[in-house]
């Protein structure tokens, strides 16, 4: 019988080999830290952290973001790890194996990695062809008009369904690509693959860092994103910035390392795990940082303008603001090969993961071999993806589902699983008796307190602000009815799709019990 690919019956009893070969599994502890922080390190770091910290006090938003990761960051990580890893499933079933009334969390994580997903993929469609595109510089001298007008052929803000061929072929190419690795399983595909993509990255990123503090100017842009704006810590919005960065970045809440930590070794440590995940994740953050700003010093030194000017957000950063650093930069053809292949590089492990969560549900809830899972959630992804993505509205609805599915998505989520997990179930104290059978870090009340009071209470006033914030202002003035749909409508329908999922029956042979291992007991 083959790894992951067939489907002998779910028996609450069975060995642990007899796991591993029915639902796939890394072999080991190194392979899983690779892979999750193949998930964690992706767009999140290279282009939302930077302008993030920038937007949110520069140097002083290392405070807030701190407190995110030690308060919510690393103890969340390690909520999911023990869900993942105590019941051994997808994330419906980890949820429906606590409390069954609770598989409806598991689907709505899975509806929102789908979502993200689908969006995730146009993003390193374009890297991939940007990746191209920095050989001969074919941007030419406008990026903006380049990027918007010709690669992207942006329309009025609206639905308009014509194809943009320049986006379909490369993002057919990440759909095929990422298809086939993950056809190859849980450790040959997803551990595998991170273990040769994350340490190209660090290599690639590293250079690029390098060669972006040694340009002209490079001081300067450091000078902008470090020099701290105290005041900034007195606005909520600053503190809601930080916790949502860090539970994006570090793929927490959202049913990634619920998944992965099922297919790690039962002796395992975890708690140490998530300490070299959640500092690794962070060390890239600060070096993302470091490296694009001191590229924007450079840009501002070479068009006399103060830093503030040549900042962008988003989308803007990395396909308008570096095509233009790199048209400047001595060798900039180099540096634009490194910048855009770097991306391509980090979001694919981070895509893998995000799909790996909704193929491991559709395994599990219907039995499924890992061929027929894998097809049968990556050609309606593939199509979804580019029906919205590779059409002239690609750009305006991207930008609103990533907002949205970020705020009453993931963050709503994560509140919902810890009022659930726990108030509803009293469940904290299991899962931490569970993380310390094997784990190096103990997990004593102070995380108990964190989950069940500070971080719920943390969460649901930066939810809050974020709701007050959008009703205060559309979100970035696109018209009402497309916020309506890509922003109201999406976010909402999750949970009750999710819901939906959960009603339909497990197959005869699955087990809701908490798996109870025949061998191999914890010395
Ligand atoms: N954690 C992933 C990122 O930062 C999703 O892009």
């Amino acid at each position: 019988m083959s790894a992951d690919q067939t489907w002998p019956q779910a028996d609450p009893g069975e060995s642990e080999e007899a796991e591993k070969a029915r639902r796939g599994a890394f072999t080991s502890r190194r392979v899983f830290i690779f892979a999750a922080i193949g998930s964690a390190v992706g767009l999140g770091n290279i282009w939302r952290f930077p302008y993030v910290a920038y937007d949110n006090g520069g140097g002083a938003f290392i405070i807030p973001y701190l407190v995110a990761l030690l308060t919510a960051g690393i103890p969340f990580l390690w909520f999911d790890y023990a869900l993942g890893h105590k019941f051994r499933g997808s994330a419906p079933l980890s949820f429906a194996r606590l409390k069954e009334k609770f598989e409806f969390i598991g689907w709505w994580q899975v509806l929102i990695c789908f979502v993200i997903s689908v969006y995730y993929a146009a993003v390193l469609a374009w890297a991939l062809s940007y990746t191209f595109f920095s050989v001969n510089k074919s941007w030419g001298s406008d990026t903006e008009s380049f990027f918007i007008g010709e690669y992207l052929k942006v329309g009025e803000a609206g639905v308009q369904i014509s194809v943009v061929w320049s986006v379909l072929v490369p993002l057919l190419v990440v759909w095929v690509g990422i298809g086939l690795i993950l056809l190859l399983g849980v450790q040959r595909g997803v551990g595998l693959s991170s273990l040769i993509f994350i340490p190209l990255l660090v290599l690639a990123f590293l250079i690029l860092v390098i060669r972006a503090i040694t340009l002209p100017g490079a001081a300067e842009g450091l000078n902008t994103l470090f020099t701290p704006n105290w005041g900034a810590l007195a606005h909520p919005g600053v503190w809601a910035a930080a916790f949502g960065q860090i539970f994006f970045s570090l793929s927490i809440g959202f049913g990634i390392m619920i998944t992965y930590s099922s297919y790690v070794n039962r002796n395992t440590d975890m708690t140490g795990s998530g300490m070299v995940v959640g500092f690794a994740n962070s060390s890239f953050e600060v070096l993302a940082g470091i490296g694009v700003f001191a590229a924007l010093g450079f840009m501002a030194q070479a068009s006399g303008v103060a830093v503030t000017e040549v900042v962008t957000a988003g989308v803007g950063l990395a396909f308008i603001a570096f095509p233009a650093i790199i048209n400047e930069a001595p060798g900039g053809a180099l540096l634009g090969v490194l910048f855009f292949f770097s991306l391509v590089v980090a979001g694919i492990t981070s895509l893998i993961s995000l799909i790996e969560v909704v193929i491991s549900a559709v395994r599990d809830k219907f039995e499924m071999s890992r061929k027929a899972a894998t097809g049968a959630v990556l050609v309606p992804m593939t199509v979804v993806s580019l029906v919205f993505f590779s059409t002239t509205s690609g750009l305006h609805v991207l930008d609103i589902v990533d907002h949205f599915v970020n705020r009453f998505g993931i963050l709503l989520v994560a509140v919902v699983s810890l009022f659930m997990v726990g108030w509803g179930a009293s469940a904290l104290q299991r899962l931490a008796d569970h993380m310390n059978r094997t784990g190096n870090v103990t997990l004593g009340q102070l995380w108990i307190v964190l989950l069940q009071f500070v971080v719920p209470v943390i969460l649901s006033l930066v939810l809050l602000q974020e709701l007050w914030a959008v009703i205060k202002e559309p979100y970035g003035g696109y018209p009402q009815w497309m916020l309506i749909v890509f922003g109201w409508l999406m976010a909402i329908s999750l949970p009750i799709f999710g819901w939906i999922a959960s009603q339909v029956s497990w197959r005869p042979d699955t087990s809701l019990a908490e798996p109870q291992y025949k061998t191999e007991e914890v010395s």
